[in-house]
């Protein structure tokens, strides 16, 4: 360890405990036996206990115990539409007697109906209603979120939207990228008008929600029941303009070349990709672009084709895995959850789901050079799990085994979690 600058002030240390550190270091960048030391909200060294400087212990303000169990990254779900108001389950029972996704939103249901149930609620009840979906999540080791706007498709509600999402970065310990999804579909006033509709968004809204620095991407529905290639192209260039990035739900139900026309404006991800090609895999690869799977809608519209995974990990594609917590398509709110689905659905590996919700979630929202892997510079943003091996996150269904979740340095949230899954080394 020559050349190691020891920090004065060393707030936390973290011993008794492995490390699966998300590094591209296979399998899982693990660390038996390791140690994670931690001075002003970042990681300052990590590595294995026995080779732990003796000034970084006997520095250590505190010392934690992590009862032999694994520490991750802090959890990223990188694509929710958590803010909204109402619930959509009369359209599930719907859809159970037969009628398709599609179906329901042409007769105006679906994401229509999820409009108006928002621009009812004013900001504090948007704000309490999506305060328990945030719960629910930081449970589970969040540390990152997403959220889109997309259920006011006018201003105000467009605003109120991505407001919310930015105090409940405010109220909790987690980190909020905010989405601006004014293209999410196409409001009732605007009927028979789509392209009257997308210059507003990029003549009025988008300028103005970037000016009130409401949001950091700008993200866009390209599918035959959302918005065609040419008016997502606008809305990628108004974003462009006004020093937005982008991302894109493309290839969800049909395959439109979105994801394509997203990697030639250096999108941070493409997202569903269930009907991607393997030239749209081919483009998204040269340009870094990020696949996100998003197994809860896929589960719940009760899809068979899934997104083309084997194509993408041939090509080495990111592929992160998000919630999409939102009231239509997944309305899920456990990111574990979506760790099996990833799996058993969409054959992932346990080790390639985990690197979906930490290295290469982080990726997707920009910001894997602060987060996402247990590296020392980076955010302490980490979680404490009550495991045996780093697979059981992905092999439980419906458990819930964290036990700390750290949010730059400080312990967040504590559960005196047993092992839910047993325990192999007894
Ligand atoms: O990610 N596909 C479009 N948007 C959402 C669904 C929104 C809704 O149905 O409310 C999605 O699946
Ligand atoms: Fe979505």
């Amino acid at each position: 360890m020559s050349g190691l600058t020891v920090p004065n002030a060393i707030d936390a240390l973290w011993v008794n405990v492995n490390l699966a550190t998300m590094t591209d270091a296979a399998p899982y960048g693990a660390v038996e036996d390791g140690a994670l030391v931690v001075a002003g909200g970042k990681i300052a060294w990590v590595g294995e206990r026995s080779a732990l400087p003796s000034e970084m212990e006997s520095r250590a303000a505190r010392v934690w115990d992590g009862e032999g169990g694994w520490i991750t990254p802090g959890l990223v779900d990188c694509h929710t539409h958590l803010v909204y108001a109402g619930t959509r389950a009369r359209e599930f029972e719907l859809r159970l007697q037969g009628a398709t996704y599609e179906e329901i939103a042409r007769q105006g249901g679906g994401i229509l109906s999820t409009v108006s149930a928002t621009r009812q609620a004013d900001e504090e009840e948007l704000l309490r209603q999506s305060t328990q979906r945030l719960l629910s999540l930081l449970d589970q080791g969040v540390t990152t979120l997403e959220i889109k706007s997309g259920y006011g498709l006018e201003r105000d509600t467009e605003l109120r939207m991505l407001r919310v999402a930015r105090r409940l970065a405010e109220a909790f310990p987690v980190t909020v990228c905010a989405t601006f999804l004014g293209a999410h579909a196409l409001p009732r006033e605007f009927e028979g008008r789509a392209d009257d509709y997308i210059a507003f968004l990029c003549n009025d809204l988008i300028p103005e929600v970037a000016a009130q620095g409401l949001a950091e991407a700008v993200d866009a529905f390209c599918d035959t029941i959302g918005f065609t290639p040419d008016q997502t192209e606008r809305v990628f260039q108004a974003a462009k303009r006004h020093g937005l990035r982008v991302k894109l739900h493309a290839e969800q139900l049909s395959d439109q070349g979105g994801a394509a026309l997203a990697a030639k404006y250096g999108a941070l991800s493409v997202d569903h990709l269930e009907h991607l090609s393997d030239a749209g895999v081919q483009v998204i690869a040269e340009s870094g672009t990020v696949a996100v799977l998003l197994p809860g809608a896929y589960y719940f519209l009760g899809e068979t084709k899934h997104p083309p995974v084997a194509s993408l990990r041939r090509a080495g594609v990111p592929m992160a895995v998000a919630t999409d917590c939102n009231p239509g398509t997944s309305p899920a709110v456990s990111l574990l959850l979506m760790l099996n689905m990833a799996c058993t659905l969409f054959r992932l590996t346990p080790e390639e789901a985990l690197a979906g919700v930490t290295r290469h979630g982080a990726r997707a929202l920009g910001l894997h050079d602060r987060i996402g892997t247990l590296e020392a510079g980076k955010d302490a943003d980490f979680v404490v799990w009550a495991i045996s091996e780093p697979a059981e996150l992905a092999y439980a269904l419906g458990a819930n085994p964290c036990r700390h979740v750290v949010r730059h340095g400080q312990v967040v949230r504590s559960g005196h979690k047993t092992r839910p899954m047993g325990d192999s080394k007894h």
